[in-house]
């Protein structure tokens, strides 16, 4: 059986019930932070290229609530935010649920990495939610681009105009966003070991990242940052859990499609069940938050049926030796930024 390394800390929340990722269920799911708080394991993915139309965020979210998800990630650079914070707006007003059962993720994009941008760019996206707080805010990525309105700063020559990079001292603004009450939780995304432990070995850090949202499938199963994270009680979150939408302007097709995996498809036959609920239950029943992006109802409704099979210990060793080591998210635009964090082993 599957524990999470976090059973003892779950056990002190809930000393009745041993925590194992195997009692998930779609009423039950939220797995511990190390701050206290907790995270649902599944959410829903916001981020969509092209870029969605009017309303069908929105729609999404709206239908993602009703099928019983409660944690949603979204950024102020995807474009939809609003959209998704009218949405658990009117679902709360709907008395669907609470806010406190509602799990929030926003992003700090790289362009508001010094720390006097921190607090405005929270509240910024604080006020396109129209919300009061966001249980969960990261720094996007590790890079840090020249502060302004321009959220892809170029130069005439169409080159990026990066930023000197500071992650101690933009930590140090988010955790003062913390002591204001404004997030509940802070992580970070797209980091590196190095990286991580920039932040963990800041002197006077007052506050642990909780989570490290990365690239994380059958494909890209990520050993040796995730051994490392629960050493460090950081939670990692999968984006592109179903192998992102495979569009070849930024995604790496050099790698077959995740969902099309002979293995996954097989799983799938034998517990009745899709490649892509394969792939996410995977992930979930070794401790990894999944956040599959779909706004169409059918597969919204699909990638949540993941509590109701489990995988055995010999089903889980095969899906990890998919792994490829090859990443279908490679940024490789912002690769001489002297941050590019994916040249790194891990
Ligand atoms: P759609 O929004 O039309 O459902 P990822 O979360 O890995 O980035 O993958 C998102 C992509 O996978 C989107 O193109 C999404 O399209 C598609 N998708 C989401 N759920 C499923 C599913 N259950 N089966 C097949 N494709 C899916």
């Amino acid at each position: 059986m599957c524990l999470c390394p976090v059973q003892n800390r779950y056990q002190k929340l809930e000393a009745s019930t041993p925590f194992s990722t195997m009692n998930l269920t779609a009423t039950n799911h939220r797995i511990p932070l190390s701050d206290g708080n907790s995270i649902p394991v599944i959410g829903l993915g916001t981020y969509s290229d092209p870029r969605p139309f009017p309303g069908e965020t929105y729609k999404a979210v709206k239908m993602a609530i009703d099928e019983g998800y409660r944690h949603l990630d979204g950024a102020y650079i995807y474009h939809n935010e609003h959209e998704v914070g009218e949405a658990i707006r009117e679902k709360i007003a709907e008395g669907k649920v609470k806010r406190e059962e509602i799990f929030y993720c926003g992003k700090l994009w790289a362009t508001d990495h010094t720390p006097e941008m921190v607090r405005p760019a929270l509240e910024r996206t604080l006020k396109v939610l129209q919300l009061d707080y966001v249980d969960l805010y990261i720094i996007e990525i590790p890079m840090a681009f020249k502060p302004g309105k321009e959220l892809y700063p170029k130069d005439e020559n169409g080159q990026w105009i990066y930023h000197k990079t500071d992650l101690c001292a933009t930590w140090e603004a988010l955790e003062a966003c913390k002591d204001a009450g404004l997030v509940k939780s802070l992580g970070v995304s797209n980091f590196n070991r190095r990286q991580l432990e920039v932040i963990l070995n800041k002197p006077g850090l007052k506050y642990k990242p909780v989570t490290n949202q990365v690239e994380c499938h059958p494909y890209f199963t990520q050993p040796k940052l995730l051994k490392f994270c629960q050493q460090h009680d950081i939670v990692v979150v999968a984006h592109s859990p179903l192998g992102t939408c495979r569009n070849p302007m930024w995604v790496n097709v050099s790698s077959p499609s995740l969902l099309n995996d002979e293995l996954l498809n097989s799983l799938g036959k034998k517990h009745n069940k899709t490649a892509a609920q394969i792939g996410l239950r995977f992930n979930i029943q070794r401790g990894v938050v999944v956040i599959p992006k779909s706004f169409n109802l059918k597969r919204i409704i699909e990638n949540f049926q993941i509590f109701d099979f489990s995988l055995t210990e010999e089903e889980m060793k095969d899906i990890e030796a998919l792994n490829k080591n090859v990443r279908f998210v490679e940024l490789l635009m912002w690769k001489n930024h002297p941050e590019y964090p994916f040249s790194d082993e891990y």
